[in-house]
């Protein structure tokens, strides 16, 4: 109660904030002003513009969240009900639950801006029964968690979220939304099954109970870092009781860095180090490999790495092989989601209606030879490790000959396939 108590005083504090700092803003902005604003159409217009509409929904109360509840068990049952557990080692769908006292299918997929990871993610919360952690540390913008003393706090995080505890995320969110003014509701759009219900709702937005009560009704977890180093991962795969299984995502830096140019990531280019430097970016993908070997040894079965281009190039089949890994049954639904995902091209920055066989190598019709041989210097090992060719020169490169990609031994990776 306490918490909940706490929540609402937050609450409280942060809508004065924000109608101070509108009230600030509008002075600024508009000499003529005579009243304050508090009218539906000014506050749309101002948080319309910094993607904040929610902030226009009132408070309604808390909705009857038992109901809520019980319609979303209802569902998750309904649609699991011809669900093949067989492969999960989980003998019915109790068994896989939180609130019966089970432990669900935690999956963690570990990449970098541009990999890929967004489609990856949205192809396992395709799977009925998906809570989707999407990005929990997309506040900290665009560095890369390598080591102490932000790795201690980021696993805390990943542990506690794992096991549908909100509270600190939430407090944490709402502390970081006032000091930082980062939009706060991207990263729970993506988890389509808990936005719907707190979309429209602000009282039930910052209810980490609410958060907590439903997530554990669902039987897998899956949450997507592109900000977490893998070598970092190994104190999440420590904590049996989460017995969480990994995947690593690597792309070609080319591809990557090339699409790290568009629109839509303006956070990256420049003012970041880590998402602007091909040597950072490659750096990384070499620590990724050796932490991949060693992790590998010490929790076998539990990491798997899968390179972007494998996955773009082969969807079905590079998809049956993660979800055997990840002890998760093809099911219709992932399917068709494969199928309307691979086929069509539309779309902005982050869409993912668009991973088809030719994405792998646009970067070669988009890129001028003389940043590619940057590239391909500063990667040089990286690129070795991860099975990608180098071009020689950009007649090579615009050449029917040059196919960027090695096919990627697993074994010598992983030790097994
Ligand atoms: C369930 O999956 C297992 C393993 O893939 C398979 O052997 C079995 O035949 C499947 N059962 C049904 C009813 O489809
Ligand atoms: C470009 O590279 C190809 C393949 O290595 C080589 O055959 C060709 O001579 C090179 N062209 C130039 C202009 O260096
Ligand atoms: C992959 O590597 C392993 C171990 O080095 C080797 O035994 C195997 O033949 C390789 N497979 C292919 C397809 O190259």
């Amino acid at each position: 109660m306490l918490v909940r108590f706490n929540f609402y005083w937050i609450c409280f504090a942060f809508s004065i904030s924000v109608l101070f700092i509108l009230a600030v803003t509008r002075y600024a902005d508009n000499t003529n002003h005579r009243s304050y604003p508090e009218r539906p159409g000014n506050f749309n217009k101002i948080m319309t513009i910094e993607g904040e509409e929610q902030w226009n929904i009132p408070h309604v109360g808390l909705p009857n969240i038992e109901d809520i509840l019980e319609e979303t068990r209802v569902k998750i049952a309904l649609e699991l009900s011809n669900y093949n557990f067989t492969n999960s080692a989980a003998k019915n769908l109790q068994e896989l639950l939180l609130e019966s006292g089970g432990q669900p299918l935690r999956s963690l997929i570990i990449s970098t801006w541009r990999s890929g990871s967004t489609f990856l993610g949205d192809i396992l919360n395709a799977m009925p029964g998906n809570f989707y952690h999407f990005e929990p540390f997309m506040n900290v913008k665009a560095f890369q968690i390598r080591g102490p003393p932000e790795a201690e706090k980021a696993i805390i995080s990943v542990k506690a979220l794992f096991k549908c505890n909100f509270d600190s995320f939430l407090h944490r969110y709402l502390e970081q939304y006032l000091r930082n003014k980062v939009t706060p509701w991207y990263q729970f759009k993506h988890n389509d099954r808990l936005w719907k219900h707190v979309k429209y709702n602000r009282d039930l937005f910052f209810d980490p109970m609410f958060f907590s009560s439903f997530c554990k009704l669902f039987p897998f977890q899956s949450m997507k870092l592109v900000r977490f180093r893998l070598r970092v991962v190994r104190d999440v795969l420590d904590d049996h009781e989460l017995n969480v299984k990994v995947v690593l995502l690597v792309r070609d830096p080319r591809a990557v860095m090339q699409s790290r140019q568009g629109k839509g990531v303006e956070f990256c280019k420049n003012t970041s180090p880590d998402c602007s430097q091909p040597e950072l970016l490659c750096a990384d993908m070499i620590s990724d490999y050796i932490a991949a070997i060693k992790l590998q040894r010490q929790y076998p079965n539990r990491l798997m790495v899968l390179r972007m281009e494998d996955l773009s190039l082969d969807p079905k089949s590079t998809t049956l092989r993660l979800f055997k890994f990840l002890g998760l049954s093809m099911t219709p639904e992932v399917e068709q989601f494969l199928d309307s995902h691979t086929t069509l091209q539309a779309g902005g920055a982050y869409e993912t209606f668009r991973v088809s066989r030719d994405v792998p190598f646009k970067w070669k019709n988009i890129l001028h030879y003389d940043y590619v041989e940057e590239i391909q210097i500063a990667c040089k090992q990286a690129m070795e490790l991860w099975g990608y060719r180098s071009a020689h020169n950009a007649t090579h490169m615009a050449s029917k000959e040059f196919y960027p990609l090695e096919t990627l031994n697993h074994s010598t990776i992983l030790g097994s396939k």
